[in-house]
Order: structure tokens, then C-alpha cells, then sequence
């Protein structure tokens, strides 16, 4: 008899799909879905109002933020302030920088990590998460004034998890600051501030089961209450005076959440969080790590498939795979594992174009301008999927 292995608040919705690119955008579990259906009735405006559907909103939304403060095991004085998406977290992250900042940045980074920040210090991807922590190491000696290190916790492209504590343990010795975008990262294993010792993290509702828009960056307040606001108006005003540029603005997550906040957002993500709190994550953890054994043995028997990594093939990794492919155009066989076999992957760079190129060009593959071929999983995926695709791949 199969055990079941989580409760029904993290079963997927939705039956019939081989879904295989849980990276770009996870289903949504029960917890998040539930979540919603039970506030809609109650629905109204946060932080604005006084009647009964405000007061339930706002005791809601205030909620969430304690439930992903725990879940992200945030430290005495951290802060959660609700975004879109990771992209934008770290773009907020970025205007808050203070004057003068230098950012530290590998090229292996999703365009999310490497775009945004002004005046980086871009490292070349390592070859071990060794080689990444030498390689901080060595950056930060010679550098001055205030520094954030920026990394993932876990590739988008290749799956492998990067050496979050010990890169923060580093950084915190040259006196710099460390931000992960755990986008990745977080929809497999716990991420915690408070163990890892990073300063900040971001991340997505739409990877973690909570696909209704809503993103978080969580962490250090001081530099977030210094800064401008990431969205001036309503909400981030504390008073406003008849003179052009009399106010005051608010501090806290307040300062950089203008505008009517995304409730069920917020509330749906916090329910996901508090159902993965609450689940056996060893098992989880255990059967995903089946799942990508079973994947990547019967990929290494397919024939014109090279996985990718960046640290090696014993490398630590989560539910994500990517493969480069001899003599075949990845988005034409994505095109047709979909229209023939039902089956859902992502082709191309995954927004990671310099780590892609690398990868690429390390497989004999350079002039495959066509990316690479990304399977990537999580809750709900079986053995049977993986099977499916296996035998999709090999038919031609
Ligand atoms: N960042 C998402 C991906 O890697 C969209 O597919």
C-alpha cells in the first residue's frame, strides 16, 4: 500500500497534464486554492476601511506576512514586504541600495539577479560551490564602502543549489551584505535568514503553488526604510502637506507597498507556506530526489542527450534538469512532446542566456542557438510522468 505523502492541502489541481516545467510556473496545490475561495466572501480593502470586509482583509493580509515571516525563519527587526513576483522583489531590493554600493553578481545568474543592480561586480559562474565561495572571497577583499553579494539558491537552468551560508558567512566577514533569490530554491526545501545567515531573500507565489501574483522580498529593514519609495502614493504616505514634495513618508513594509495590496495573493502564498510548515519535508524531499535519479539515469540512455551542470554530476540538486541536444532544435522537440504526447517542458535560455551560452558551447553544442531542453518538477509529480517523457524523448 503507497503511503500518501503530504496531506490533501498540498495535492495539485487540475488532472490530465504531464506538467514538467514546474520552474516557469508551479500548478496550484488545494491550500493556495482553498485559501482564496474561503476570503472572496469576506474579500475588501486592506489598510483602508473600517467596516466588516476591511477589517477581515486587513487582519488577513497581516496574517500572511507573519506565516511567511516564520516560514523564512526571519530574525528579531526583518521585514516581509509583498511584491509581484521575485523580479520585482529584487528590483525594490535594488532601489534601496544606499549611494554608492557595489554588487557582486555571478553571470550564472536568471536576468532577474543580473539585470536590476546598478554598478555590479560580475564574477564568472564557478565551476563548485567551492570555487564560489574562493571566488567571494578573493572580490571582496579589495572592496570598499557598502556591498551586497546577490546569488540564487538554486539554479533555474541547471537545478544545482548554491552554498547560501557558506557565501554568507564570507560575505559577513569582508562586512558585505547577501540577498538569494530563492525563486528556486524555496518551492523544494526550507529557506531560513535566520540559519542560513543571509540578509535577504526573494521569491514567487506563482513557483511555490500560489499562482494569484504575488511575490515577497524578506529581510533587513534598514536599507528598505532609508530608501525612496519603490512605489510612491497611497499606503506609503504617512502624511502629506499642501506644498510639491512636503511628505512623510512611512516606514516599514508600508514604504514600499503604494497602491491596494494584492490580498489574495498574499493570503494564498502564506497558505502554502503554513501547509509545506507543516508537512514531512525529509519525505518530500526523499521522493523528489527519486524522481530526479530515475530522470536523469533514463536520460543518460537517450540517445543526442547531454545534461548540463555547472558543479558536476554529483552535485546537490533540486527538481530541475536541463539537457542539450545533438542535432535536434530544442523548441521543436518541446513543440512535440507537447502536440504528441501531452507532455509540458520548457525550451531555449530560461532567461539565463550567458550561463546557458557556457553551458551550451561546454556540451560541443555552441552554435545551438536554440537553448536548451528544461525539465524541471515538484508536488504531484509520479514515476509515471517521468516514464512518459523518457519514452517520448527516445521515440524521436
Ligand atoms: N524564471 C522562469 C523560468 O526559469 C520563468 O522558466
Amino acid at each position: 500500500m503507497s503511503v500518501a505523502l503530504h496531506t490533501d492541502d498540498l495535492a495539485v489541481i487540475g488532472a490530465g497534464f504531464v506538467h514538467l516545467d514546474y520552474a516557469a510556473t508551479a500548478p496550484c496545490v488545494r491550500a493556495a486554492a482553498d485559501a482564496v475561495t474561503a476570503l472572496l466572501p469576506s474579500y475588501g480593502s486592506v489598510h483602508r476601511g473600517t467596516g466588516p470586509r476591511s477589517q477581515t482583509s486587513t487582519l488577513e493580509y497581516e496574517r500572511a506576512r507573519d506565516v511567511i515571516a516564520d516560514f523564512l525563519g526571519l530574525r528579531t527587526g526583518d521585514q516581509v514586504v509583498f511584491t509581484r513576483n521575485t523580479t520585482d522583489a529584487l528590483n525594490l531590493l535594488a532601489r534601496a541600495l544606499p549611494p554608492g554600493t557595489t554588487t557582486v553578481v555571478f553571470d550564472g545568474e536568471h536576468h532577474a539577479n543580473l539585470l536590476p543592480w546598478p554598478n555590479p561586480l560580475r564574477l564568472p559562474a564557478p565551476s563548485s560551490p567551492e570555487e564560489a565561495v574562493a571566488a567571494v572571497d578573493r572580490a571582496l577583499r579589495d572592496l570598499r564602502g557598502p556591498i551586497l553579494l546577490t546569488v540564487t539558491g538554486a539554479s533555474n537552468v541547471t537545478g544545482e543549489v548554491w552554498p547560501i551560508a557558506r557565501l554568507a558567512e564570507v560575505a559577513h566577514r569582508h562586512g558585505a551584505r547577501v540577498a538569494v533569490d530563492a525563486a528556486q530554491l524555496a518551492p523544494h526545501a526550507p529557506v531560513s535568514l535566520a540559519e542560513t545567515g543571509a540578509d535577504w531573500v526573494a521569491l514567487s507565489g506563482h513557483k511555490l503553488y500560489a499562482p494569484f501574483g504575488s511575490g515577497v522580498l524578506a529581510g533587513r529593514a534598514d536599507w528598505l526604510d532609508a530608501a525612496e519609495p519603490y512605489l510612491a502614493g497611497g499606503g506609503a504616505s504617512a502624511a502629506v502637506g499642501d506644498r510639491i514634495g512636503d511628505v512623510r513618508w512611512a516606514t516599514g513594509p508600508a514604504r514600499h507597498e503604494g497602491g491596494t495590496p494584492n490580498l489574495l495573493g498574499a493570503v494564498s502564498l502564506a497558505a502554502v507556506c503554513s501547509a509545506l510548515a507543516e508537512s514531512d519535508r525529509a519525505a518530500l524531499h526523499a521522493h523528489e530526489q527519486n524522481l530526479l535519479a530515475l530522470l536523469r539515469d533514463g536520460l543518460r540512455r537517450v540517445p543526442g542527450v547531454t545534461e548540463v551542470s555547472l558543479f558536476g554530476a554529483d552535485s546537490e540538486r533540486v527538481g530541475i534538469v536541463s539537457v542539450a541536444l545533438t542535432g535536434r532544435d530544442p523548441s521543436q522537440v518541446a513543440t512535440r512532446l507537447a502536440d504528441d504526447h501531452g507532455i509540458g517542458v520548457r525550451a531555449g535560455k530560461f532567461c539565463a542566456h550567458p550561463l546557458v551560452r557556457r553551458l551550451t558551447a561546454e556540451t560541443g553544442n555552441a552554435g545551438c542557438e536554440g537553448g536548451l531542453l528544461r525539465i524541471s518538477f515538484g508536488l504531484g509529480t509520479t514515476a509515471d510522468d517521468i516514464d512518459c517523457l523518457l519514452t517520448a524523448l527516445t521515440a524521436g
